[in-house]
């Protein structure tokens, strides 16, 4: 049986004035997050498609392209690839070509029905070098091209044999000024520079170029040469882009100074969230959602919140649960996206669906997205990202500015989102009457101070950092918390897995004497998240009874703890403190900490910390 190859991948095509290969290799630089598996490039040259691809990170093909530059041309595309599953090689790297070496295709998603047109192409003397479901797509168009001799229409008549999701990018020799595109539910985006053209699964991959943008509907094909573009829809009719204009510039994309990405973008974070802020709140400090294409009516109706999101994006919705519902009275569910649609979840029109996601392509968050409007609820989406597929198949969204997030690890993407949960909180209570208008501005003028709070805890940074890296040969490591510091406690120890591969458990620390209390030994690292001591104190005594627990097993307790707190002392071996902040706005400052320790200590124990093993940062299979 063949073995089916998933790519969720980066795709960059270009047609315009400069090198092609340099611009390709810049672009891949900017989407290597979206997977590091393989990558590759083709060119159009006078003799034909060259290429070259390798196995591994984009170094590796750098390195081969320095021992075998190809020639210098106008045109061209370029693949990183992330693999489900099978070996990643150089052969199964993309691009891939047609037998006649004329015809070079990329490809981002799965071809379901791969293995039955594969077999249909071998059966009519096809001959196979990859595994990947991807060279189907290649030999396809190329049959079509023999029939029509349109690259465009060859695509078209391509994609209306292709189930599944798919972007497909070719470039033909025969028809050396121009690339074809396609997209199936898999994201493409079209750059629109002077002179100068370019597709690509995301607008970071051009925005050194040019800001200017258009985003394909769903089973579109365009064909862009260096003026212009022309779009249809898998039939050949006419069809039409939508244009925007990328507020991101080009060196938010940079590393500007840091050795990491991660770093730059846990520095960043007093900027994302004070720029996902701006504009929502007027002069009199009451909220402003431009762009909530939900009618207040519609707010009002609401009786049920579910929501979707997926890693660190869920852990953004545990935190919006416990400020949802104590601001609107609303019950709020929070699910794993992967999970929703699976068990036959209860929704109708009273149900709003707010899907969370950095990068808005995560393919499990899209399918319940889509799900939950087949049931007919609305749906409001919370992204960062302009153009992707799920804000525009939601009914509503509202974007963070975190800008570009580069770093696998998520970082300033989930502060934003826990602004803009908030926000929407805040705007629900304010829509349905639950608040005062004094209450609202207290409220908004404490979000409004996070980002100044947020760079206290960034300047005391240094103690965590040591500890960190005097913690590198621990075996294992517990997070702690209560109430909202609970998904916190989930997030630092999901930083921790992804980037320092150790086992590391979140509890809620109250359920830790039903069970994972049998886990503590002599010496284990517990890093606790502590409640204010005001206002919620219970909670706050609670905590130091379970750190007291934990204490007379013999952990080795970490706690962070609002300054001040004194009660904590007689129990921690060590004390990180962070800026006293409503008991809800917590996470915002609590969370800091535990990304620098995660990201210190996967530097100590030598991990490539930008792009950890296995992992991807935008997971387009299910
Ligand atoms: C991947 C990334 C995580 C991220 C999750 C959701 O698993 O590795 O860091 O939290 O996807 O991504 P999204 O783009 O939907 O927020």
């Amino acid at each position: 049986m063949p073995v089916a190859y998933v790519d969720m991948c980066g795709i960059v095509g270009y047609v315009g004035g400069q090198d092609a290969t340099e611009v390709i290799v810049e672009g891949l630089r900017r989407l290597e997050y979206r997977g590091y598996d393989s990558a590759g490039v083709a060119v159009i040259a006078s003799d034909g498609v060259q290429s070259r691809k390798r196995a591994g990170k984009l170094a590796n093909l750098e390195k081969a392209l320095a021992e075998s530059p190809l020639p210098e041309t106008t045109v061209g595309i370029g693949h990183t690839r992330w693999a489900t599953h099978g070996a990643p090689n150089d052969v199964n790297a993309h691009p891939h070509l047609s037998e006649d070496g004329r015809l070079a295709v990329i490809h981002n998603g799965i071809i379901e029905n791969f293995a039955e047109l594969r077999d249909q192409l071998s059966s009519g003397g096809v001959r196979f070098l990859s595994e990947t479901d991807t060279e189907v797509a290649a030999h396809l168009l190329a049959v079509e091209l023999r029939d029509s001799a349109d690259l465009t229409e060859a695509m078209q008549r391509t994609c209306q044999q292709l189930r599944g999701a798919f972007t497909l990018v070719a470039a033909s020799a025969d028809d050396p000024d121009t690339l074809v595109g396609a997209r199936r539910n898999s994201p493409l985006v079209v750059g629109l520079g002077e002179g100068e053209t370019f597709l690509a699964s995301d607008v970071s991959a051009f925005i050194a170029h040019t800001r200017s943008a258009m985003e394909l509907g769903q089973d579109q094909v365009i064909t862009i040469t260096r003026d212009g573009v022309e779009i249809t829809d898998f039939e050949g009719g006419p069809a039409k882009g939508e244009q925007f204009e990328v507020t991101w510039d080009a060196s938010a994309a940079e590393k500007g100074g840091y050795d990491l990405f991660m770093l730059k973008e846990i520095a960043e974070q007093p900027k994302a969230v004070a720029d996902t802020l701006l504009g929502r709140i007027s002069e009199d400090n009451q909220l402003v959602l431009d762009g909530l294409t939900i009618s207040d009516a519609e707010l009002r109706e609401i009786d049920k919140i579910v929501v979707a999101a997926c890693g660190t994006a869920y852990h953004a919705g545990l935190v919006a649960k416990y400020a949802i519902e104590h601001w609107t009275r609303i019950p709020v569910e929070v699910e794993l996206a992967s999970e929703f649609r699976y068990r036959d979840p209860i929704l109708n029109r009273q149900t709003l669906v707010v899907a969370i996601s950095q990068s808005g392509e995560t393919m499990d968050t899209l399918m319940a997205v889509r799900h939950a409007r087949e049931q007919g609820s609305r749906v409001l989406s919370i992204c960062n990202t302009q153009g992707s597929t799920i804000p525009r198949e939601s009914d509503a969204a509202l974007y963070t500015y975190a800008g570009p997030e580069i770093a696998v690890a998520s970082t300033k993407a989930f502060l934003t989102q826990l602004v803009a949960t908030q926000l929407f909180g805040m705007y629900l209570a304010q829509v349905r009457g639950n608040f005062f208008g004094d209450e609202i501005r207290g409220l908004v003028s404490d979000l409004a101070s996070m980002p100044n709070k947020i760079d206290l805890v960034l300047d005391t940074m240094d103690p965590v950092r040591e500890l960190a890296r005097g913690l590198k040969d621990a075996r294992s490591v517990l997070f702690l918390g209560r109430h909202v510091g609970y998904p916190v406690a989930l997030e630092g120890a999901l930083k921790l897995k992804e980037l320092a591969y150790m086992h590391a458990e979140g509890f809620p620390a109250g359920e830790l004497k039903h069970g994972p209390i049998a886990l503590i030994e002599d010496g284990l690292p517990v890093i606790c998240v502590m409640p204010s001591p005001k206002g919620r104190s219970v909670l706050h005594e609670k905590m130091i009874s379970n750190l007291q627990e934990i204490r007379a097993r013999g952990a080795f307790t970490i706690v962070i703890a609002e300054e001040g707190d004194e009660g904590v002392v007689p129990y921690a071996n060590e004390i990180i403190t962070v800026p006293a902040v409503p008991t809800l706005m917590q996470p915002l400052v609590t969370t800091v900490p535990l990304q620098v320790f995660a990201c210190e200590l996967a530097t100590a124990k030598g991990h490539d910390v930008d792009q950890p093993r296995n992992l991807a940062k935008s997971v387009t299979v299910e």
